[in-house]
């Protein structure tokens, strides 16, 4: 069978072989705390009961033909106000797109912006822009980014790979780290793109953002949520933001997700996303519009499910410190946003106990899911070296005393590596 070239090569992900681990496992009755998903296991974080009247309602009220093109006026009217309310962003409906999760929105944005043999520049780790760039057929850069600077990229690491690029794809909180950009950071990172747009002659293709901050109403602490234009009004024309309903709601299956960004851009995406027919159900749409509208049940929620997500994440990091103190070669990121801790288990070149030698991070993996029934992700899958002893733990689809019970088993598999 002939495939297209872009079917060919593109690469599978390195979490499904994980999964295909822990389900083999599963199979044979094993009790895995999974930390590799994510994902929400929504019998621990169910969404809104609001939200799933509404949908509930919305089908009742028979709301099941198509959805316009841009997603429905009273839904981008509302994500206009949630998004002025939470982080402060003046937005018209006008500027917004909404679409199935906000997958399509990234896809579209690489469709309306870059085109084959274009240089896309994004940190590593991060999540799926390797992908992105294999479909459009773009010249992918990859930037390392320090694990002393909380695996956050900085001017000075992306300086050297911004002339002549199209765009330069940013998270934050990041997926796979659940860090977050300082302020001096990102405004450093702003005025570099400035900077560079500033040397490209009239007409030609300037240097975009495409803003991914589908995390920004998950961080703790006195960690605080900063954007591109909020920063740096001047970039407004060259910044699309990604975000949604999917983290924030604990609502990865309801498929709602929003872009934003200049009036032209989000035009054209939305004739991409109309093509693909991405659009969110509208039953959903109706929903989450009326949701949205209710801002004291949204801040119940959101308190109550952050503070929630934040306990785990805690007794993950503390966990981890502590097996640190007793000595093991571990280390942890304090957690700043997100559903992820960015832990370090630094085994690679150990010996298991059946003689097998832990070549990188990967092996690593393996081994503590088969001794400690505990599942991470390497930084290889967001595309790092698997020399790079860097893992993600997720918290979403493990409850608080799974996680508990698991650190203890961390520690008792690592100390039989000789
Ligand atoms: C950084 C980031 N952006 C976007 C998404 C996609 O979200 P959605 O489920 O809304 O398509 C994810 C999902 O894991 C993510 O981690």
């Amino acid at each position: 069978m002939s495939l297209s070239n872009i079917a060919k090569n593109l690469k599978g992900s390195e979490i499904i072989k994980i999964a295909g681990e822990i389900n083999e496992l599963k199979r044979k009755g094993e009790q895995i705390a999974n930390l590799t998903i994510g994902d929400f296991d929504s019998n621990i974080y169910p969404i809104p009961p609001e939200l799933k009247n509404y949908i509930k309602e919305a089908y009742d009220a028979n709301q099941t033909n198509y959805p316009p093109g841009d997603g429905l006026l009273v839904l981008r009217d509302s994500i206009c106000n949630f998004m002025q309310e939470h982080l402060g962003l003046n937005l018209t409906s006008n500027e917004i797109l909404v679409s199935s999760g906000s997958r399509p929105i990234i896809y579209a944005t690489y469709l309306a912006l870059v085109d084959p043999g274009d240089t896309v520049v994004f940190p590593a780790p991060s999540w799926n822009n390797n992908h992105y760039c294999d479909i459009i057929g773009a010249k992918g850069i990859a930037v390392p980014a320090d694990a002393d600077n909380n695996f956050m990229p900085t001017a000075a690491d992306l300086r050297p790979h911004l002339k002549g690029a199209t765009m330069l794809a940013l998270c934050s909180p990041l997926n796979p780290t659940g860090t977050m950009f300082s302020q001096k950071d990102l405004e450093e990172i702003c005025d570099l793109v400035i900077e560079e747009n500033r040397t490209r002659p009239a007409g030609s293709k300037p240097l975009y953002i495409l803003y991914d901050q589908i995390y920004a109403m998950l961080t703790f602490g006195g960690h605080k949520h900063l954007d591109p234009v909020s920063l740096r009004p001047e970039l407004k024309d060259y910044v699309v933001y990604i975000d949604g309903a999917s983290k924030c709601f604990a609502a990865t299956g309801i498929r709602v997700g929003w872009g934003f960004g200049p009036e032209k851009i989000i035009n054209a995406m939305r004739a991409i996303v109309s093509h693909m027919g991405a659009w969110a159900p509208k039953p959903e749409q109706v929903a989450m519009a009326k949701f949205l509208q209710e801002k004291s049940k949204v801040d119940k929620f959101l308190g109550n499910f952050k503070a929630r997500v934040q306990k785990s994440l805690d007794a993950l990091y503390v966990g981890f410190q502590k097996l640190k103190d007793e000595g093991l070669k571990l280390d942890a990121i304090e957690p700043m946003g997100a559903i992820y801790l960015t832990l370090k288990i630094d085994y690679s070149g150990k010996v298991a106990p059946d003689g097998t030698i832990l070549k990188n991070s990967t092996d690593i993996n393996f081994y503590l899911i088969k001794e400690a029934k505990a599942a991470f992700v390497p930084f290889s899958a967001f595309g790092t070296g698997d020399d790079i002893n860097w893992f993600r733990a997720s918290v979403g689809a493990c409850s608080l005393q799974d996680i508990q019970e698991m650190i203890p088993r961390v520690g008792e598999a690592l100390r039989k590596l000789k």
